[in-house]
């Protein structure tokens, strides 16, 4: 009954796509050709919604409907690029109802959507990709697999919204002609969540993954530790979890912690879709947790109750101490193992019950270990005060201490910019959104959007900015819904600031941009604050 069902709309939006047979006495193939791929009259696309606002895009005034015969292209049939071509068919399948077959072939066929892995006319980096639509069928090229997955996210954007909803529906698939080339303005533009204050199952995460990737995120920084619960299994350690990872805000029991088969499987997922997870392990604050876990970590020796408040800066290992040094030694050594990323996060913000010089000591410590993971060093802006090996990044949130983060700089640490009255989503949008906090001030759409991160700390310039990072803390945030409604749009904002070009960041077009997006959220299923400040679609 589904299947006839299915069929029958395949079927009509074949018909209503004009995908007939070409007449083979034609004096102009190709323009037949073209207009076989011809929308019903009336039909609109536009170019004019992207999130992120591409480096440039040139729509010619034409439209290409996608046939329900339209096949997937992949050159070269790698099993990467074919991977990828399935993740756009999974995209498109739902809502078109079409096959979308997936095959490999270097010679593009009308009707088809290519992907190519080819150095095309634009220099395009790691993640950039060049898009070209004609009236007969897509192009989307780019120099590295990464660039396919971000150029994907364009496409996805550029069809009409009901393309995001789960079962099929009538279309047309209309796409407007043109070119785009694109490509980020920074390397790193990341979102962290939080999973110590409140523990978030692997499925939710995967959620928050798909709608991350469709504004071009690339980094999923995992807060996995805090004084509230350890949230990963650690063999040589595994009363972090067992016990340390047993509550939450609130005092719910758990178990409430990833094995390190469901941590694998998160980072590959993400992996998928071209996103690097970066695990963080708060030290040496931030740790009550693993001291209610081990009795040895303590400098009394005595292990600390578990925590279910939110409270911070109370907690710290004990420093220089042998049980301390061997913790950190295998608990980097088997995250490391379990994340193939380049980074490995080390917290060490807020340390307020370590002394300087012994926070100072930790963080000098921590360096070469790190180093010997094979990682590279990321901690919250506070490594600053310690003296830095080359290479480290530093990770600004508090916007009332630049000096931390200029002092990292200073020291040839990059910055990574992450300053809480922009990027904290569990800051409020305004005096009525029920949850999160305020001690940033409030972030609305605005706020999050409409700034430029070369500016934003004296001292701190392009040159030094990795890029810059959502962070979403959770101690107000219980469910998947508060997840998506504290993140959405303003993640999208923040994904803008990271990707486009500085010349182009304008609230009044933006708003219009965005307000175009309440219905691609809605059909994905994704919850979103809806303030009035955007005229939602
Ligand atoms: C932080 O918000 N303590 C990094």
């Amino acid at each position: 009954m589904r299947y006839a069902a299915h069929l029958l709309v395949v079927l009509l939006l074949g018909a209503a796509c004009g995908n007939g047979a070409v007449p083979p006495d034609t004096a102009d193939a190709a323009a037949d050709v073209a207009s076989a791929f011809a929308c019903p009259p009336g039909t609109v696309a536009t170019m004019a919604n992207l999130v992120p606002l591409p480096v440039a895009s040139t729509p010619d005034g034409g439209q290409f409907c996608l046939p329900a015969s339209a096949a997937i292209e992949v050159n070269p049939p790698t099993p990467e690029l074919l991977a990828i071509g399935q993740y756009l068919a999974a995209q498109l399948r739902p809502a078109t109802g079409f096959a979308l077959e997936v095959r490999g072939t270097a010679t593009p066929q009308p009707g088809n959507i290519h992907l190519a892995k080819a150095q095309g006319k634009w220099a395009l980096g790691e993640e950039g990709y060049g898009l070209t639509i004609a009236a007969d069928g897509v192009t989307l090229t780019a120099a590295q697999p990464a660039g396919l997955m971000r150029g994907i996210q364009t496409l996805r954007q550029l069809l009409p919204a009901t393309i995001e909803a789960g079962t099929p529906q009538p279309g047309p698939w209309p796409l407007a002609t043109g070119t785009i080339h694109d490509q980020p303005r920074f390397a790193w533009r990341g979102l962290m969540l939080d999973v110590a204050r409140h523990f978030f199952a692997v499925a939710d995460v995967k959620r928050l993954i798909d709608a991350a990737a469709y504004y071009k995120i690339n980094r999923l920084h995992l807060h996995l530790t805090d004084d509230q619960g350890w949230r990963l299994v650690i063999t040589s350690w595994p009363q972090l979890s067992a016990l340390g990872g047993s509550t939450e805000v609130g005092g719910a029991t758990g178990p409430l912690f990833y094995s390190q088969a469901e941590f694998a499987d998160l980072v590959a997922y993400a992996a998928a879709r071209y996103i690097t997870v970066v695990p963080e392990i708060d030290m040496p604050g931030h740790s009550n947790a693993a001291l209610a876990s081990y009795a040895a970590l303590n400098c009394d020796n005595t292990a600390t109750a578990l925590y279910t408040g939110t409270e911070v800066g109370f907690s710290s290992l004990c420093i220089d101490a042998t049980p301390t040094t061997k913790f950190v030694g295998d608990v980097l050594g088997e995250v490391s193992k379990l994340t193939p990323g380049a980074w490995l996060h080390i917290g060490d913000d807020e340390a307020k019950s370590t002394s300087a010089a012994d926070y100072a000591s930790f963080v000098q410590a921590l360096q070469p270990m790190v180093a010997a993971t094979g990682k590279k060093l990321i901690g919250w802006a506070d490594i600053g005060h310690a003296t830095l090996t080359s290479g480290a990044i530093s990770q600004h949130w508090n916007p009332y201490d630049p000096t931390s983060v200029q002092l990292a700089v200073q020291q040839h640490a990059q910055a990574l910019l992450s300053p809480a009255n922009r990027a904290y989503l569990d800051m409020k949008y305004d005096a009525d959104t029920p949850l999160g906090q305020v001690w940033a001030g409030l972030v609305d759409e605005q706020q999050a959007y409409a700034w430029n991160p070369a500016t934003e700390v004296p001292g701190v310039g392009e040159a030094d900015i990795v890029g810059v990072e959502a962070a979403l803390w959770t101690e107000t945030i219980v469910t998947l819904a508060d997840i998506e409604v504290m993140t959405f749009p303003r993640l999208a904002g923040l994904a803008e600031v990271g990707w486009s070009p500085v010349a182009s960041n304008d609230w009044a077009g933006y708003r219009l941009r965005i307000a175009a997006h309440g219905p691609r959220l809605s059909a994905m299923g994704v919850g979103f604050y809806k303030s009035a400040r955007i005229p939602w679609e």
